[in-house]
């Protein structure tokens, strides 16, 4: 998979070097690219940002330097014949990321993610970059943050582990909280007794049908707990 990544501050993105996504790029198996929107910028202040038309508080970013970058990098040539890119702007007033869409991006062969500053980007560059690919706007949560850059690495790293060969035992992506439309259960490790804490018993059992069953019920029960928003009404309220 490709992923190109437009920012004002590419150095947010050094941290994608780390852990798995790094040995996934040196791996070739994920190509990701940081790019300085500025690089499309002409004059001598490297200018992305100027005042609302209307009024009001706030600078927005202008659309020359993203039209030109898109141009660049999200233009049918630069990407697959079959596919056009998917070109993701992360925003508070998008749809929200969920696993759901991850998994969804991760089937993709090029995504580009547009980071917006400021009060945001002219809106018609989310029309101009609708001629060059499919384009997403997306929100990480329910708060808000100074630019795409933070959402953009949380979408990355959710998206960039399903890409296969990326996390070394795909085993442990099915086992995890939102895969099957739950939280994940309780994990121990050794000792089975620390500082008066132990082990439950039955992940000592050697009995796996019982395990597998206790484990299903911590899933259903911090479920109902901590986000009963995710279990179909009929489930939330039973015992
Ligand atoms: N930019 C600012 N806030 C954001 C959010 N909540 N999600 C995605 N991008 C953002």
């Amino acid at each position: 998979m490709r992923i190109d990544v437009l920012s004002i501050f590419p150095s947010y993105f050094d941290g994608l070097t780390l852990s798995l996504l790094g040995k996934a790029r040196d791996a070739g198996i994920l190509d990701l690219r940081v790019r300085d929107l500025r690089d499309w910028t002409s004059d001598r202040h490297r200018t992305v940002d100027d005042t609302p038309y209307g009024g009001g508080a706030g600078m927005v970013m202008k659309p020359e330097p993203w039209g030109l970058a898109l141009d660049e990098i999200a233009r049918p040539s630069e990407t697959p014949a079959a596919e056009r890119p998917t070109i993701i702007f992360p925003s508070p007033a998008g749809e929200v990321f969920t696993q759901k869409t991850a998994r969804e991006l991760a089937t993709r062969e090029h995504l580009v993610f547009g980071c917006g500053r400021y009060e945001g980007i002219d809106e018609r560059v989310f029309d101009y970059a609708a001629d060059l690919g499919e384009v997403r706007l997306i929100s990480l949560g329910d708060y808000v943050l100074n630019g795409g850059e933070v959402a953009t690495m949380a979408m990355v790293e959710a998206i960039g582990r399903l890409i296969p060969g990326v996390v070394g035992n795909p085993e442990s992506l099915v086992e995890e909280s939102h895969e099957d439309g739950l939280l994940e259960y309780p994990s121990y490790t050794k000792p089975a007794s620390w500082r008066d804490h132990s082990v439950p018993d039955v992940l000592l059992s050697g009995n796996h049908a019982a395990i597998d069953a206790w484990r299903r019920e911590q899933q259903l029960e911090r479920t109902r707990r901590r986000r009963p928003d995710l279990l179909p009404t009929d489930q939330s309220s039973a015992s």
